[in-house]
C-alpha cells in the first residue's frame, strides 16, 4: 500500500519543452464505482480501461472480500461476477482500503443494508480521516457503527438486518457521501433520497441508471434531488472507463507553465461535474483546447490540448465552482504562482480534511519555495510571480498525498532551481505511471538514491 516504510523522495528540475501525447490512467472514481456496482451485480460486468492504481487495486481486493469474483483479464481489462445486491457476503478479515477515502466509504455505503459486519482500517492518512459523515446517514438506514474517536478507522459497521429507506439532505458537498447513501439504498425498501445544494460528481447517478436502476435526479430550488428505487436488480454491464481529467490535471498544467510546451492528453473524462478547473484555466488566460468532443459509455470525453502559456493572470475562482475541481486546488495553486497577480479560492474547506490538510501542505512547500501564500479557514490564495518565475530550491512534504506530491514535481519542472518531494510512493495511488509518463513529454525527474 501507499506510503510504505521506505519512502522515495524524487526530484523535478526545470525541463526543456514538454511535447507528445499523455496517456493517463483511467477515471478513479468511475473505476472505483465499476468494481463495486459489478459486485453488486449477478453475472459479469467487463471494465476496460480501469486504473489499475492502489486505491483501486484495495477495493478490488475488499470485493473479493464480500464475496465478489475479481480478475484482471490483462491490459486494463478487468471482470467482475457479482453476488447481486444484498448478496455480500461477511468478510473474514480487516477490509483494508490503504489511503482511499473514495474506497472506504463506497464500499461502507454498498455494505450498510446487508445483515453482515466488517471492519475498515487503512493507512495513517485514511484512518485520520472523517467517517462519521458516511455513518451518519448509514445509521438512518438502520447500521451500526463503533469506530475511534471523531469517526475514525479503524471502524466496525453491522449492515441492517431490516433497512428503513432515507432522506437525507447533504450538510457537505461530498459525492462520496451522496455515493455511499445511494449504494446503501440499493437494499432497502422504498425510495431513498438524497438531497444536495451543490452539485457534486455524478458518476454514481449515470452509473446506476446504466445498471438498471430506477433513479431519478430533478434538479429544484433547494437543489438536486436524487431517487432511488429501493431492492433494485442490477443487471451487468460493459464498462469503458475514460481517463481521468483530474490525473490530466498535471500534464496539462506542467505543459503551461514549461516553456515551449505542447502537450495532448487524449480521451479525457468531461463530464461537468468534474472540469472546473479546465474552465479555470480558460479564465486565467490558459492556452488550453478540447479537440474531438465525443461520449463514450455515457460519459462526454475529449483530447485536452495544453500549450506554453506565458500571460496567465490570477482570477478569484468562483466558490460555486468548488465541488467540479475539489481535487485540482493543490496543482492550481502552482500554476497560480506562475501567473501574474492573485489567485483567490474559497469556499474550499474541505481542503483541510482530503489524504491530508491540502491547503496547509501546500501553502507550506509552496512559501519554502519562494512562494507568497495566505490562507484561513476555508480560503487561500496565491500571489503570483509571473515572468519572474517561481524561485524552489526546496524540499516539501507530500504527507501521504499523491496529488499534493504530484503537484510540487510539477511546480519543481518550471521554477528555478529543483523541487524535492519527500516520498513520491503515494503517487502509485491514483497516477502509477506518472513519472514514466512525465520523463517520456520531456520532464526531468528523478528519484533520489538513499544514502
Ligand atoms: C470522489 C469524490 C471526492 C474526491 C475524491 C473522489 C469520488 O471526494 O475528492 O478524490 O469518487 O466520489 P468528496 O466527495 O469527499 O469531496
Amino acid at each position: 500500500m501507499s506510503g510504505s516504510d521506505a519512502p522515495e523522495p524524487m526530484t523535478a528540475r526545470r525541463s526543456g519543452a514538454l511535447t507528445g501525447r499523455a496517456h493517463v490512467p483511467g477515471d478513479k472514481s468511475i473505476s472505483h464505482r465499476s468494481l463495486i456496482l459489478g459486485a453488486m451485480c449477478v453475472g459479469e460486468t467487463r471494465v476496460e480501461g480501469l486504473l489499475e492504481g492502489e486505491d483501486v487495486l484495495a477495493t478490488a481486493a475488499a470485493m473479493r472480500a464480500f464475496g465478489a469474483e475479481v480478475a484482471d483479464s490483462g491490459e486494463g481489462g478487468w471482470s467482475v461476477h457479482g453476488v447481486g445486491v444484498g448478496g455480500f457476503g461477511e468478510p473474514a478479515d480487516v477490509i483494508d482500503c490503504g489511503n482511499s477515502g473514495t474506497g472506504a466509504r463506497l464500499v461502507m455505503g454498498a455494505m450498510a443494508t446487508t445483515p453482515i459486519t466488517a471492519t475498515f482500517t487503512g493507512d495513517a492518512s485514511l484512518r485520520s480521516r472523517p467517517m462519521g459523515r458516511v455513518t451518519e446517514p448509514l445509521a438512518d438506514f438502520g447500521a451500526r457503527a463503533v469506530g475511534r474517536p471523531g469517526g475514525r478507522l479503524p471502524m466496525t459497521i453491522t449492515g441492517a438486518m431490516d433497512p428503513v429507506p432515507v432522506n437525507y439532505t447533504m450538510p457537505v458537498a461530498s459525492a462520496q457521501v451522496k455515493s455511499a447513501i445511494l449504494l446503501a439504498g440499493l437494499n432497502a425498501p422504498g425510495e431513498t433520497v438524497v438531497i444536495e445544494r451543490e452539485a457534486t460528481r455524478d458518476h454514481t447517478e449515470r452509473m446506476l441508471r446504466g445498471f438498471g436502476a430506477g433513479i431519478a435526479v430533478d434538479e429544484e430550488a433547494d437543489g438536486r434531488v436524487i431517487t432511488l428505487e429501493g431492492h433494485a436488480e442490477l443487471r451487468p454491464q460493459v464498462i469503458s472507463v475514460p481517463r481521468d481529467p483530474s490525473s490530466a490535471a498535471f500534464p496539462v498544467a506542467a505543459a503551461l507553465i514549461v516553456e515551449g510546451s505542447d502537450v495532448l492528453v487524449p480521451n479525457v473524462g468531461i463530464n461537468p461535474t468534474r472540469t472546473g478547473f479546465y474552465a479555470t484555466l480558460r479564465e486565467m488566460g490558459a492556452d488550453l483546447t478540447l479537440e474531438n468532443e465525443r461520449e463514450e459509455g455515457g460519459e462526454p470525453v475529449a483530447d485536452i490540448r495544453a500549450r506554453f502559456s506565458p500571460e496567465l493572470k490570477g482570477i478569484e475562482v468562483p466558490p460555486e465552482r468548488a465541488a467540479s475541481m475539489i481535487d485540482e486546488y493543490p496543482i492550481l495553486s502552482i500554476v497560480s504562482a506562475f501567473a501574474e497577480g492573485r489567485t483567490i479560492m474559497r469556499g474550499v474547506g474541505e481542503l483541510r480534511v482530503k489524504e491530508c490538510d491540502r491547503i496547509d501542505a501546500m501553502a507550506t512547500g509552496l512559501r519554502a519555495s519562494g512562494g507568497a501564500v495566505r490562507e484561513g479557514e476555508d480560503w487561500w490564495e496565491i500571489e503570483g510571480m509571473g515572468p519572474a518565475g517561481v524561485p524552489g530550491g526546496a524540499r516539501v512534504e507530500a504527507r501521504l498525498d499523491h496529488r499534493v506530491a504530484m503537484s510540487f514535481l510539477c511546480l519543481g519542472l518550471g521554477a528555478k532551481d529543483a523541487v524535492t518531494v519527500d516520498d513520491a510512493a503515494p503517487i502509485a495511488t491514483s497516477f502509477p505511471t506518472f513519472s514514466a509518463l512525465m520523463s517520456e513529454l520531456g520532464a526531468s525527474l528523478d528519484p533520489v538514491k538513499a544514502g
